[in-house]
């Protein structure tokens, strides 16, 4: 392990999604044990197809490639491969959105991803010392309906998420299309975050703040555009879960040297760091810390402050919190 300030860092990460940290390595060899022909040559192949013009172009080739995860052993594989590289990175803590949907379209029952992704969690406790937390996405681009009919199938295993959140396609589909599963949701003992910001307009922030009552807005980057909003966020110390090389591959900001993070740190925002789906996006924890270090000169005080939001804004037990908190103090 690289003993830097950057890796020292104990970095909790609140914005991925389990299914987008599947490596081209791993894809090849769930496809081989699952007799999946997948439509990429070879592995250098796969990353060669990365190359995403907008979020839809990324979103086809990240439902393609979790078309391998099959049966529980699938799911765990991918989650330990996933904390043992994020472990070595200096990663502590893990709070990972789950796309059931896709799995259930696919004839995947959702025990089978909750036994392998869950068994992964209390191994990475044991061995890694990495903590986790599990977010229930729903696929914004689908009806509201089986957004509802998820939550209640998901019921057996509600005791395993910490909150409900909103992915997938964003332009057009609108925070305010899912009030109903969110109240839900609330009704359930459920935390709320959603992903707003991204590629909608900065109305889609100010809804799932006011209908969908989230206590994060994962990205959020496009709030830049309305000061008053900016301002808003600020006031109540909403935290954003900013994706700086995601936003980068997927063409949000040209690049990262023009991206708004600075602007939203000046303004005050509870800005946190995070990957999103490191296999798809060219880099970890680490690498979106070290981009940013290059691209905004920022400090170790800047750097700490940002991992030391992340531990503040998670889900976990305060024992856990301090632990973390008292561990970043030193780094
Ligand atoms: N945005 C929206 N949906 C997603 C993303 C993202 O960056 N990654 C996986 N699903
Ligand atoms: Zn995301």
């Amino acid at each position: 392990m690289v003993d830097d300030f950057l890796t020292r860092l104990p970095k909790a990460e609140l914005h991925l999604h389990i299914e987008g940290t599947l490596e081209p390595e791993l894809m090849f060899a769930l496809a081989e044990r699952n007799a999946i022909t997948l439509p990429y040559a070879d592995i250098d192949a796969a990353r060669a197809a990365y190359d995403f013009r907008d979020l839809q172009s990324f979103l086809d080739l990240y439902f393609l490639g979790m078309s391998v995860l099959v049966g529980a052993e699938d799911f765990h594989d991918l989650a330990m491969d996933y904390f043992r590289r994020a472990a070595a990175e200096g990663v502590v803590h893990v709070e990972m959105h789950i796309d059931p949907q896709a799995h259930l379209a696919r004839g995947v029952p959702l025990a089978e991803v909750m036994d392998g992704l869950v068994r992964a969690c209390d191994t990475a406790r044991e061995e890694l010392d990495l903590s986790s937390a599990m977010i229930l996405a729903f696929l914004r681009d689908k009806p509201a309906e089986d957004a509802m009919a998820l939550l209640e199938q998901a019921k057996p295993f509600l005791h395993h998420f910490s909150a409900v959140g909103l992915d997938s396609a964003e332009q057009g589909n609108p925070p305010s299309k899912f009030r109903d599963v969110f109240a839900r949701a609330r009704e359930l003992g459920l935390a709320r975050v959603a992903h707003a910001g991204e590629e909608g307009p900065p109305s889609y922030i100010r809804e799932a703040l006011d209908e969908l009552d989230v206590c994060r807005i994962d990205h959020g980057v496009r709030v830049v555009e309305d000061m008053e909003l900016m301002e808003r966020l600020a006031d109540e110390g909403m935290v954003l879960t900013v994706c700086p090389l995601s936003n980068v591959r997927l063409k949000v900001v040209e690049r990262l040297e023009d991206h708004a993070l600075p602007r939203l740190l000046d303004a005050g925002l509870m800005i946190t760091l995070n990957s999103d789906d490191p296999a798809y996006f060219g880099g970890g924890m680490r690498d979106n810390f070290a981009a940013c270090q290059t691209a905004f000169g920022w400090s170790d005080d800047t750097l700490r402050w940002l991992a030391g939001n992340a531990i503040e804004a998670a889900f976990m037990d305060d024992t856990r919190r301090t632990e973390l908190l008292t561990r970043l103090a030193s780094a």
